[in-house]
């Protein structure tokens, strides 16, 4: 990995432990949320396996997974579109991509995640595009995120979704959403118990 990128994640790894354990004080609106290392580490590696080129991001806050991704998807001189509504994460991330030095690998999308992918869904280039999503936003539109995504990832397609066993508060909502996924034919999901909880869900069909 380059020095850039590692220094950037070292440092948004730092600052995420740190907001976890509340030794910062961070405003809600201001938390980073991001996936634990680990999860990045496995998302990185499942992209590589893939040789990943296009990537969809819902929920990218200031960028500590987006960065784990562009640094698989660079090597392929792929692009990511990463989804996100709050302007001042917005900003910190921008920051980020710079200085890792991989800004032009990511491309932000800003604003609300439900219209951003109903109008993704509705170009035609966009259909089985996508080698891989995350899916990382607020937890009560899981499905509907789901269900707009599918459509844009290509067969053997990964889509990876955070948090189905951490917090607690969302447990129950997402083991529905991981019920809803295993009675699709078309898809083999898994549970995994990394970081927070992923779900791993390709689509075979
Ligand atoms: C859990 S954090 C993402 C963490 C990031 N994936 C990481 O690991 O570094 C969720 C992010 O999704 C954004 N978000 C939540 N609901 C959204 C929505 N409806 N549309 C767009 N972004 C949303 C929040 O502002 C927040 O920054």
């Amino acid at each position: 990995m380059k020095n850039l990128i590692a220094q950037v994640l070292d440092k948004l790894s730092e600052q995420s432990r740190k907001e976890k354990s509340r030794e910062a004080d961070v405003p809600p609106e201001d938390r980073m949320l991001a996936i634990t290392k680990e999860t990045g580490e496995l998302i990185n590696m499942i992209l590589r396996l893939k040789k990943a080129k296009n990537m969809l991001e819902v929920g990218m806050s200031v960028g500590y997974s987006t960065i784990w991704c562009a640094e698989a998807i660079s090597e392929k001189s792929g692009k990511i579109i990463t989804i996100e509504k709050n302007p001042n994460k917005i900003k910190r991330a921008q920051t980020n991509f710079e200085k890792a030095g991989i800004a032009d690998t990511i491309s932000i999308m800003n604003g609300e995640a439900l219209q951003i992918l109903t109008e993704l869904s509705l170009k035609k280039e966009y259909g089985e595009f996508f080698d891989c999503a995350l899916i990382d936003a607020d937890k009560e539109n899981v499905i509907e995120y789901f269900d707009l995504i599918l459509p844009l990832i290509a067969k053997n397609g990964i889509i990876i979704t955070d948090n189905m066993l951490y917090p607690e508060k969302y447990r129950e909502q997402m083991k529905k959403f991981s019920e809803y996924l295993k009675k699709n034919p078309n898809l083999i999901t898994i549970t995994s118990p990394i970081g927070n909880g992923i779900e791993i869900t390709m689509k075979i069909q």
